[in-house]
């Protein structure tokens, strides 16, 4: 399939590498591309994008509006605060009736470090998705594990563990559980359809405990695991 990726970040990095492996068309959507494939600063997590793109060369970069012109579907993999303006710079017309798959989180770091949530409570970063481009068929998932889990579930020696998905459109849900099984190798019933987009705003303000659980088990591989 042709997909976008949108982020340059660790977890689009990871996206696009699995994807590709998987045989699809990948192309990683950015602000400017040129500027991504010379970018050496060294994020908090992962590698500088020209460290990674030096090793990922049959992967395109794109402006995001050319990657999403190229793709089906795309990942919503930017940072909390740049997923309005990333969308904005396709526009509604181009965006259509879209699958965006919405891995991304609401998080504020300008109070320092654990950041919290720039929105919450009544609303949710999904939703003022869903709002603003009431066409495109936002599917929020995978946002409450780090991204290695995301795509390698079966790398957690317990497999019992949970994804959640949350969406206005029945049918958007179901293809994104079955990408999660035939992609990344999730199994069905570690998957939990949690109702419409505003159940989002229960997996985004998961990561007020995420992080506190990250800073108490001092890694990032671990996961939410539903029992009843
Ligand atoms: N790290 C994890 O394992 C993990 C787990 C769960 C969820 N998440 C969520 O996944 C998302 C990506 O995380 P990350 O650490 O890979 O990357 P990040 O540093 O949060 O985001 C990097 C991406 O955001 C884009 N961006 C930033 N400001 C922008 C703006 N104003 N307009 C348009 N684009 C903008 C950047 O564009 P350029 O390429 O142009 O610089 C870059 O592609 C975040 O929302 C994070 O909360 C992360």
């Amino acid at each position: 399939m042709k997909l976008a990726i949108f982020g340059t970040g660790i977890v689009g990095q990871t996206f696009a590498e699995a994807l590709a492996k998987k045989g699809h068309t990948v192309v990683i959507g950015t602000r400017d591309p040129a500027v991504s494939k010379t970018r050496a600063d060294k994020p908090f997590y992962g590698e500088p994008f020209s460290v990674w793109y030096a090793q990922h060369r049959d992967i395109a970069v794109a402006t995001y509006a050319e990657a999403a012109a190229q793709s089906e579907i795309i990942f919503n993999c930017t940072n909390g605060a740049g997923s309005l303006p990333a969308l904005e710079a396709v526009g509604a017309e181009a965006l259509g009736n879209k699958l965006l798959i919405d891995v991304t989180n609401p998080l504020d770091f300008s109070k320092g470090m654990p950041p919290s949530l720039f929105v919450s409570n009544t609303d949710s970063l999904a939703e003022q998705i869903q709002r603003a481009y009431p066409k495109l068929r936002v599917v929020k998932t995978l946002n409450t594990m780090n991204c290695g889990l995301m795509v390698n579930p079966r790398s957690l020696k317990d497999g019992n563990h949970t994804a959640f998905v949350s969406g206005n459109d029945a049918a958007a849900k179901a293809q994104v559980k079955g990408y999660l099984t035939e992609w990344f190798g999730w199994k069905g019933e570690q998957v939990i359809d949690l109702g419409d987009i505003t159940t989002a705003r229960g997996t985004e303000q998961l990561l007020p405990i995420w992080l506190r659980l990250f800073g108490a088990l001092n890694t990032g591989n671990f996961n939410f695991a539903i029992v009843k």
